[in-house]
C-alpha cells in the first residue's frame, strides 16, 4: 500500500489511480493526518501531491515533520517536493519565469532510481510558481529544465525523492516509468492488489461501522447506486433496505431489469415505489428545462423521505457518491449550464451517518465492481442517463403519451446501435420529442404527427461532444423502424451539432 497525501490539487486523485492501475493499493489522505494512523496504514511509501499554496502562504497546507523521521520512503510532486524543501532545510523561492505546460528535462544522474532505465531528454508537465532553489543537505540535483534547474531531488539514503513536474498526467512523457520506479524500486511494492480485494476491504469497513444497524439507500437505477447498494448487500444482507424510486421516466424496461438484476437474482432488499402518476401530476403544465429539473429532484427526495420514514430505527444513509462528483460539487468556479439536479442525491434535512463506500473511486473502477458483484454486463455499462431520465427528453410539458413516444423510439436506437456493435463507440445515443409536427403521406393517407429527433455523441467524460457518424445505412434502419413502430411518428432528424454550441441534452 502507498499512501497519497493531499495538497489540493487537482490531479491527486490521478496518483492513486495510477498505483491502483499498477496493481498497488492506494488511497489519497488528509495532508496532516497523524502519525498514529499512518503506523497503523503502515504502507511502503507516502506521496505528498502537488497543490495551489506556496509554502510561506500563511494558510499553505504543511505536514507534521515528524513524518521524515517515519522511515518510510517519500515522493514529493510539484507542490509536494518544496514541502520536502521546505521542511528538510533547502530553499523555495518564487520563480522568475512560472511554468505552466510542456517544459524538456535533462536527466544529471542516470544512476538516479527514479530514472532508471528512461532517456536522459524528456518531456514533462510543469506547473508551478515557486521554485526549489536549494537543495537540503543528504540531496542532489537529479533533472533539470531550463527554467528550472532543479526539476529533481534525490536522498537514496534516506529514501526521499521529489520531482517538480507532474508525473500522473499524460503530458510527462515517463511519468508513468517515474511513479513506477518509485513505487517498485524505491518502496518495495508488490503489485498484487486487485479489486477483489477492494471488495473485500470495503465489506469488512462496512461491517465494522455498521455493526448490527440498519442502513437506507436511494436506488435511482442507475450505476453508481445499483454497485453501492449490491456491495451493502454483500456486506450487511438484509440490514440495507434499498428504496427505489421508479419516476416513470426511466427507458423501456429499465426499472424491472434493475428489479430482476438485483432484487429476484442478488437478493437485494429493494422496496420499488412506482411514483409515475404522482410525477406526472407535479409536472403538470410545467415546460421550462430547469424548473422541470428540480421538481422531479424535489418530488424524488419526498417520496424517498416517506418510505423512509416507514422503516423504523435506520442509522445510516448509503450513497453511491463517485470521486468525480466529488470534485464537481467541489468547484465553485463553474457556472451552471443546467443544474444537473442528480435524482440520487442526498436529502439534506435527514440525520443519517453518510456511507460512501465508492468515494474514492473512478467510474470505471465502479464499473468493474459492479460487474464482479454479479450485475449483469449491460446493466453496468449503460451509457450515461440524467437523472431526471426521459422527462427532459420530452421537450416542454411532459405526458404520458410523449413519454411512451420517446421510450419506444428510443427501445429501437438502442437495439439497432447494439445490432450495429457501435454501443461501445457511442457515448451516449438517444431520442427526443421536440413536440413540432409536421406533414408526411403515409399509405394513401395524410399525416400531421410528431418528429422524433435522434443525438448520438461522441465523447470522452461528457463536458465536450461530437455528433457520431453513425452510417447512413444504419441511420435509415433506424428511421424506418421508428416510423413503422412508433404511432403518431412521421419524421425523424438527425442532430450533427457538437458540444460546444450545443449541449448533449435537448434540455
Ligand atoms: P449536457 O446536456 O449538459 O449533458 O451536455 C452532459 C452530461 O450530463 C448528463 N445530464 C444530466 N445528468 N442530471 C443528471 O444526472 C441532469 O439533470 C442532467 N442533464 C444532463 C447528460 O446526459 C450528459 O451525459
Amino acid at each position: 500500500k502507498i499512501i497519497v497525501l493531499d495538497f489540493g490539487s487537482q490531479y491527486n486523485q490521478l496518483i492513486t489511480r495510477r498505483l491502483r492501475d499498477f496493481g498497488i493499493y492506494s488511497e489519497l489522505l488528509p495532508h496532516n493526518i497523524s502519525m498514529e494512523k499512518i503506523k497503523k496504514i503502515n504502507p511502503k511509501g507516502i506521496i505528498f501531491s502537488g497543490g495551489p499554496n506556496s509554502v510561506y502562504d500563511p494558510n499553505a497546507l504543511k505536514v507534521n515533520p515528524d513524518i521524515f523521521k517515519l522511515g518510510i520512503p517519500i515522493l514529493g510532486v510539484c507542490y509536494g517536493m518544496q514541502i520536502l524543501a521546505y521542511y528538510l532545510g533547502g530553499k523555495v523561492e518564487k520563480a522568475q519565469n512560472s511554468e505552466y505546460g510542456r517544459a524538456d528535462i535533462k536527466v544529471e544522474d542516470s544512476n538516479c532510481v527514479l530514472f532508471k532505465g528512461l532517456p536522459s531528454k524528456q518531456y514533462v508537465w510543469m506547473s508551478h510558481g515557486d521554485l526549489v532553489t536549494k537543495v537540503p543537505k543528504g540531496f542532489k540535483v537529479v533533472a533539470s529544465s531550463k527554467y528550472c534547474p532543479i526539476s529533481a531531488i534525490a536522498d537514496d539514503k534516506n529514501k526521499f525523492y521529489g520531482v517538480q513536474f507532474h508525473t500522473e498526467v499524460r503530458n510527462t512523457e515517463y511519468g508513468l516509468n517515474i511513479l513506477k520506479n518509485f513505487a517498485f524500486k524505491v518502496c518495495g511494492a508488490k503489485n498484487n492488489w486487485t479489486i477483489d480485494d477492494f471488495i473485500d476491504m470495503k465489506v469488512e469497513q462496512i461491517r465494522d461501522e455498521v455493526g448490527d444497524k440498519k442502513v437506507i439507500l436511494g436506488l435511482s437505477g442507475g450505476v453508481d447506486s445499483s454497485v453501492t447498494a449490491t456491495l451493502l448487500h454483500k456486506a450487511i444482507g438484509n440490514q440495507l433496505t434499498a428504496i427505489f424510486v421508479d419516476h416513470g421516466m426511466l427507458r423501456k424496461n429499465e426499472g424491472d431489469d434493475v428489479m430482476k438484476a438485483l432484487n429476484r437474482d442478488l437478493g437485494v432488499n429493494i422496496i420499488r415505489v412506482n411514483a409515475q402518476d404522482l410525477f406526472l401530476s407535479k409536472l403538470k403544465g410545467v415546460t421550462d428545462p430547469e424548473k422541470k429539473r428540480k421538481i422531479i429532484g424535489k418530488e424524488f427526495i419526498e417520496v424517498f423521505n416517506q418510505e423512509a420514514k416507514k422503516i423504523k430505527d435506520v442509522d445510516f444513509l448509503a450513497q453511491g457518491t463517485l470521486y468525480t462528483d466529488v470534485i464537481e460539487s467541489g468547484t465553485n468556479t463553474a457556472r451552471t449550464i443546467k443544474s444537473h439536479h442528480n435524482v440520487g442525491g442526498l436529502p439534506k434535512d435527514m440525520h443519517f451517518k453518510l456511507i460512501e463506500p465508492l468515494r474514492k473511486l473512478f467510474k470505471d473502477e465502479v464499473r468493474e465492481i459492479g460487474e464482479k458483484l454479479g450485475i449483469p454486463h449491460d446493466l453496468v455499462w449503460r451509457q450515461p442517463f440524467p437523472g431526471p431520465g426521459l422527462g427532459i427528453r420530452v421537450l416542454g410539458e411532459v405526458t404520458k403519451d410523449k413519454l411512451h413516444i420517446v421510450r419506444e423510439s428510443d427501445a429501437i436506437l438502442r437495439d439497432e446501435i447494439k445490432k450495429a456493435g457501435l454501443q461501445e463507440s457511442i457515448w451516449q445515443y438517444f431520442t427526443v420529442l421536440p413536440g413540432i409536427k409536421s406533414v408526411g403521406v403515409m399509405g394513401d393517407g395524410r399525416t400531421y404527427d410528431y418528429t422524433i429527433g435522434i443525438r448520438a455523441v461522441t465523447s470522452i467524460d461528457g463536458m465536450t461532444a461530437d455528433f457520431a457518424r453513425i452510417p447512413w445505412d444504419i441511420l435509415q434502419k433506424i428511421s424506418t423502424r421508428i416510423v413503422d413502430k412508433v404511432d403518431h411518428v412521421n419524421r425523424i432528424v438527425y442532430d450533427i451539432t457538437s458540444k460546444p454550441p450545443s449541449t448533449i441534452e435537448w434540455e
